[in-house]
């Protein structure tokens, strides 16, 4: 990773639909969020994406925040749909333009941007070409890449192909998120195809020789234990979820290959994606850095009645309703990265952060100890994780303001700053306060 040798990055994360509003202005196409959420009882509260924090209006003042906060880097996504409006050919010059703006004042403002290409927001008008079923994916998706580097290639040192591959497989294989299938056939066959893509991205990243530029991708590590550690049920389930979830684009990135253990379970269930002749070899690019997207552990129980103890324990990233508090998770997943993958690049922490349910305005503050409590642990855990040898280079606090949080709509405040969604006032919260200081005493760590 060039560059960052003697700088710990502290950052804040944001994606453009999260973000941005803006979803049918200066000619940014729909995007199957966009879609999606239109169609009644897909989000929790009804909302949909089309103003979000309206950062496209007010990115100054939100980059400004991250400056009150001081971090170093600001993680973001393009909007795929607002470059490419039917998601390939005509280019929309105005949508170029927010982000060229949008750079500028991060670099103004020597905030080090670190950007996603892909971050859910797929155009709708490729999903309605088959979207991530379409092997030509893996074309559309290099062609809206290498735009993308010839424009902001000298000015973003940091990028990632894809922000965590598994939401694809959400959107096709279980049909939660966009755009809302659901057949475990259709979730495979989008996971492979997005491999494919990240790959390419990665190989037009190369053939433009960017001296100071790094590229990597995002995967978000939620690893499986069993509930009860010697039951041979809950250890099965737990190995074949892992199988499925993280190590389903850990092998192919890492390993050029599918695990045997993930191959016979996609046999069995007639699920195996079109792999083609060198798929698999041509996912393995060497990458700069890993992105690593951590906000818990999953404890599995193999019993179709969840015990007591298992209903409090079944993953998310939630504190205050009643979910597990398990900082470890993140140390556990760098040593997955390290010690089994063998990875041999560094590593950034691209997303850590938890919701708050009950996330009001009390006199003009927000007491978010929570988030502070679950934010110091992992930091601490990641601490241990460097003092041991890990090469982290850099932390992202998801999410610099709370935003559109997809299935969730605004049901779920994730920020360091509070939004009010009617009046788009931002307000700093108690945690945006502490992880000011964290850094301070920090800095390089
Ligand atoms: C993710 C996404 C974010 C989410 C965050 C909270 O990693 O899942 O990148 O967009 O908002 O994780 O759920």
């Amino acid at each position: 990773m060039k560059g960052f040798e003697n700088k710990f990055l502290w950052g804040v994360a944001t994606s453009a639909a999260q973000v941005e509003g803006a979803a049918f202005e200066d000619g940014k196409g729909a995007s199957i969020w966009d879609a999606f959420a239109a169609k009644p009882d897909n989000i929790r509260d009804g909302s949909t994406p089309a103003v979000a924090c309206d950062t496209y209006h007010h990115y100054k003042e939100d980059i400004a925040l991250a400056k009150e906060i001081d971090v170093n880097s600001f993680r973001f996504s393009f909007s795929w749909p607002r470059i490419l409006p039917k998601g390939k050919g005509q280019v929309n010059e105005k949508g170029l333009d927010f982000y060229r703006r949008f750079i500028d004042e991060l670099l103004k403002n020597d905030i080090v941007p670190n950007a996603t290409i892909y971050h859910w927001d797929l155009p709708q008008e490729l999903e309605e070409q088959g979207g991530w079923l379409n092997r030509d994916i893996v074309d559309w998706y290099g062609e809206y890449a290498s735009i993308l580097f010839r424009e902001f290639g000298n000015a973003v040192p940091l990028w990632s192909t894809i922000n965590e591959p598994i939401a694809t497989y959400a959107g096709y294989g279980l049909g939660w998120f966009a755009p809302g299938r659901g057949c475990e056939k259709e979730g495979r066959a989008a996971n492979h195809h997005v491999l494919l893509a990240h790959s390419e991205g990665v190989r037009r990243f190369r053939a433009e020789n960017l001296a100071e530029a790094n590229i990597g991708i995002v995967v978000d590590i939620w690893h499986h234990h069993p509930l009860r550690k010697d039951h041979k049920g809950d250890i099965a389930k737990a190995e074949l979820e892992n199988e499925k979830a993280y190590r389903s684009y850990l092998g192919p990135v890492f390993r050029g290959e599918y695990s045997a253990a993930l191959l016979a379970y996609m046999e069995q269930n007639g699920c195996l994606p079109p792999i083609r002749e060198g798929d698999l070899e041509s996912i393995r690019e060497p990458l700069d850095y890993f992105g690593l997207n951590c906000y818990n552990r999953v404890l599995d129980c193999c019993d179709k009645e969840p015990l007591e103890e298992h209903k409090r324990q079944n993953g998310g990233n939630y504190m205050d309703n009643g979910n597990e508090y398990y900082p470890k998770a993140v140390y556990d997943a760098i040593r997955i990265l390290i010690d089994e993958y063998r990875i041999g690049i560094p590593v950034l922490i691209t997303e850590n952060g938890c919701p708050g349910v009950d996330e009001t305005l009390k006199d003009g503050v927000v007491y978010d100890w929570h988030r502070v409590k679950y934010a110091q642990g992992f930091l601490e855990w990641i601490d241990k994780a460097r003092k041991e040898g890990a090469d982290v280079r850099g932390y992202y606090h998801w999410a610099l303001l709370d935003n559109w949080e997809w299935n969730a709509g605004f049901s779920m405040r994730y920020g360091l700053i509070h939004t009010d969604f009617e009046t788009g006032v931002r307000t700093l919260k108690q945690s945006a306060r502490w992880y000011s200081k964290w850094i301070a005493e920090h800095d390089n760590g």
